[in-house]
């Protein structure tokens, strides 16, 4: 499974390419809003930082402006990712796009037939929005599941983008699942690494180390 950092804030997607945790980068509007600074110089400088796919999503609902905004923001760097919403319009501006060999990340899915859908106008990826799903009380997870055995009933190649992930556990069962990629938070990606059995047994570890007086330098 890929991971994607699901945020605009440049300094926190540096810290965890360094960290060679991530393999990408989405954002959308109201990340680019938390941001506050200018798209497309913000989106060049996260695509000079990470060399995996990075999504820019467009601002218009219109077929037309969708078209005209993908093309500007395709040419900030080749690692950019059209992001578009799950409308006719954006249906369509995905199919034209791929057809011009762009990437496409297909947004705000809530329903199979959505994601069948985007995977028939060629998306690259998917993004089933979990956790939005189970504030509604529905499970987000069946979603994943059901997009996975589509996708695997008619060897679909578009990517499954876990999304609007909130906890550890989301990151779990969508693995589980077989979503191909999740896009997290940067903070709930740090807690992946977290058990308190890890920092016990380290604990003692080190205090044990220092027991034995030696040195491995
Ligand atoms: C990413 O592509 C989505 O825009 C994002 O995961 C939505 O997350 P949210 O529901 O927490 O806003």
């Amino acid at each position: 499974m890929k991971f994607f950092v699901d945020t605009a804030d440049v300094a926190e997607i540096r810290e965890l390419q360094e960290a060679g945790l991530i393999d990408g980068v989405t954002t959308n509007p109201s990340l680019v809003l938390k941001a506050n600074r200018p798209i497309k110089e913000l989106l060049k400088e996260i695509c000079d930082v990470t060399d995996g796919p990075v999504s820019g999503e467009v601002a218009s609902i219109d077929f037309d402006g969708m078209m005209r905004e993908g093309k500007i923001l395709s040419e900030i760097a080749p690692n950019i990712v059209i992001k578009l919403p799950l409308t006719l319009d954006g249906l369509k501006a995905c199919k034209k796009f791929t057809e011009q060999g762009l990437k496409t990340n297909v947004t705000l899915c809530f329903s199979a037939n959505q994601a069948l859908l985007a995977a028939k106008a060629g998306a690259t990826y998917i993004s089933p929005f979990i956790g939005r799903l189970d504030d509604t009380n529905i499970d987000g997870m069946e979603l994943i599941a059901d997009i996975r055995r589509i996708y695997d009933n008619y060897d679909f190649e578009t990517q499954i983008l876990a999304a609007s992930i909130r906890t550890a556990n989301h990151v779990r069962e969508a693995a589980l699942l077989g979503a191909d990629v999740a896009t997290v938070p940067p903070a709930t990606l740090k807690t992946l690494v977290k058990h308190p059995l890890t920092d016990t047994g380290l604990k003692a570890f080190v205090a044990d180390w220092e027991k034995t007086g030696q040195s491995i330098e």
